[in-house]
């Protein structure tokens, strides 16, 4: 959830930290803070509420020295955000400083043990504990820091990313993860960064090493990167080549994030089809179908795990694998099925969707698939992320770092993904025609640019914004394809907006919720031209008739329900089950410029996280 970033080397640290956290700050947190070893052999720790520039403000005249820090924003789950249970922790001699990310389980039996010591605590964090037990055990038993880390860890449950420091030997940074993520940069100049993903390392280095569950890191100047385990067994994590380029993380000259990741979506669908999709468009190769070709085409049952926009594109993926593959598909939240004990077989094929590759959720949900023995398949946005390396194979959405809280280019990227996963596995079942395929093919690679002339809407959807921003309450209505459509639209409005909306299956509306509509209920209804298209006017007619006011989403060349619509939005025409991805770009647009009219920031709502490590 939160952020953590680190470096030792021979540039100051400060700068580096800050700049880090600014680009972690997508990921939510409540407050934030930084500890330093300055040129004076002082272990400095500075914490602020509140933003990345609150901190900055704050340290504005403190010595800010130093070429090894740690830096940090937290997102609360033990004790409220506040500067004193922000991090860094101290330990209680002020030796050492920690920052963690995630959640200590036992974190009252050790503290209870710790205070029967004598030992002293500020905050009320599960965190402080871990510094404490760190420092206790280190000063007890004259250990060195990475020792005392391997002891500590064993006595710990819970997940965590840590990072420490030490007054004593300022040349050095300490550093584990078990079940939260954290990487590690090789500078060319032997320098060492660290954070929890690779966007704050991008620019100084592309080469990292992601750390697995288990490791624990020593970061010592003039010497290679040490990996041992709590056992001091050594460790070989996978060094890699990453290309993040810096534009892609700079918001290139619009206000936020979240519109240039909207408008970027047709220049992402083509990268995610590049290389899987043949020039000539008309056959799809994805290298886990061809690899695992056997576990696919036989698959007794698909289930979809996943949470909030993923589990909706897992929905739109459910009804393409059903109507093109014939197996059937069960769509479930991941928080859910963990708990559930729900019933796997060895012949199901689970696919797990997560952009950031690390909700807690998603990743239990796998564990559990693969416990009993199915076979497990991540559509993943976050190279080297946690879900790609705990599934058996997969497919990235190569959609680039999604950097908005509420996501976007990220959502139909996962629907390209599953709707080529569908069409290529219904290509090897033969439970669709030859030239069904290639027409649907080809088709699909027409989407980036229909795309491209649904985002020609924005204006007019920027005009209309004003007219919402008084609404308590919305209803999005949507059938067959169209109804998880609804349901991401109102998920984008309640998430960066506040206003509250549900999402429905159109025709499902009068069994409870039509009792809500009255003129001053705004109802979005996706209407576009499919097989269902009649049944849709006919749930507009119901609005109409209580006094709904209908903005419609509706195909180029409609004649129809302009009559009885408030508004219209016209979009080029597709196939249906390839809908959802044009049909959600107005939705996106809509919630974004309601929001930016009511004055929030969009990019960083509040209350929510990008990244969901914490169940
Ligand atoms: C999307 O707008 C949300 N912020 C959220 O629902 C998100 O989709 C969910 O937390 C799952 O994240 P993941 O795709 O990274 O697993
Ligand atoms: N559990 C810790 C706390 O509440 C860390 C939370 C986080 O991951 O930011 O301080």
């Amino acid at each position: 959830m939160c952020g953590i970033v680190g470096y030792i080397g021979h540039k100051k640290a400060y700068p580096i930290l800050v700049k880090g956290l600014q680009r972690l700050e997508y990921r939510g947190y409540d407050s934030a803070g930084v500890a330093l070893i300055s040129d004076g052999g002082h272990l400095n720790v500075y914490k602020a509420k509140g933003k990345v520039a609150d901190l900055e403000a704050y340290c504005e005249d403190k010595d800010t020295t130093g070429c090894a820090g740690i830096a940090h924003t937290r997102w609360a789950t033990h004790g409220e955000p506040s500067s004193t249970n922000a991090h860094p922790h101290y330990s209680a001699s002020g030796r050492l400083a920690l920052i963690h990310n995630g959640i200590i389980e036992n974190y009252l039996t050790l503290k209870e043990k710790l205070i029967s010591f004598g030992i002293p605590f500020k905050s009320v964090t599960d965190t402080e504990v871990l510094v404490q037990l760190i420092e206790h055990v280190m000063l007890s038993n004259s250990l060195t820091l990475l020792e005392a880390v391997q002891v500590a860890l064993h006595q710990v449950i819970g997940a965590y990313a840590i990072a420490i420091l030490d007054r004593e030997h300022p040349d050095g940074i300490v550093c584990a993860r078990q079940s939260s993520p954290l990487v590690v940069g090789l500078g060319a100049d032997g320098d060492f960064y660290l954070a929890s993903d690779a966007s704050p390392i991008a620019e100084y280095t592309d080469t990292v090493a992601y750390l697995n569950d288990g490791d624990i890191a020593v970061l010592q100047l003039g010497q290679e990167l040490k990996v041992v385990n709590i056992d001091n067994e050594a460790q070989h994590p996978k060094v890699k080549q990453i290309d993040v380029t810096l534009g892609q993380l700079e918001k290139g000259g619009y206000p936020f994030f979240m519109l240039k990741e909207i408008f970027e979506q047709p220049a992402c669908l083509r990268d995610c089809m590049r290389g899987r999709i043949n020039v000539d468009a008309d056959r799809i190769t994805l290298s886990a179908v061809i690899d695992y070709r056997e576990c696919l085409v036989s698959a007794r049952r698909i289930v979809i795990v996943a949470c909030g926009t993923s589990w909706h594109a897992g929905l739109i993926g459910k009804q393409l694998i059903e109507s093109l593959c014939r197996i059937p598909v069960e769509v479930e939240y991941a928080s859910e099925f963990r708990y559930r004990d729900p019933v796997i077989y060895p012949d199901d094929v689970v696919i797990a969707i997560s952009q950031s590759g690390e909700t807690a959720d998603t990743l239990a949900a796998i564990e559990l698939a693969r416990q009993a023995g199915a076979f497990v398949f991540g559509v993943c946005n976050a190279i080297g992320a946690s879900i790609p390396r705990q599934t058996q194979t997969g497919v990235y959405i190569h959609v680039g770092p999604e950097i908005g809280v509420a996501s976007t280019k990220a959502f139909t990227g996962q629907v390209t993904v599953l709707s080529m996963l569908a069409l290529c596995i219904a290509h090897e079942r033969g439970t669709i025609r030859d030239d069904q395929y290639r027409e649907m093919v080809r088709e699909l690679t027409l989407i980036p640019a229909k795309m491209e002339e649904a985002l020609l809407r924005n204006e007019q959807i920027e005009r209309l914004a004003p007219i919402f921003t008084y609404a308590r309450n919305c209803l999005y209505l949507g059938r067959g394809y169209n109804y998880p459509v609804a349901l991401e639209g109102a998920l984008k409005l309640k998430e960066i907006s506040y206003i509250h909306a549900e999402g429905y299956p159109a025709a499902e509306m009068k069994h409870g919720p039509i009792a809500l509509i009255d003129s001053e209920m705004p109802v979005f209804v996706i209407a576009t031209r499919d097989h269902l298209y009649d049944k849709v006017i006919s749930n507009i007619q119901e609005v109409r008739a209580r006094g709904g006011r209908i903005t419609a989403i509706v195909t180029e060349g409609d004649t129809q329900i302009q009559k009885f619509a408030d508004h219209i939005i016209v979009l080029p025409d597709t196939f249906e089950c390839f809908q959802p991805l044009i049909a959600s770009i107005p939705l996106q647009l809509l919630a974004y410029h309601i929001a930016v009219c009511k004055g929030k920031d969009v990019d960083r709502p509040r209350n929510l996280a990008k990244s969901v490590t914490v169940e």
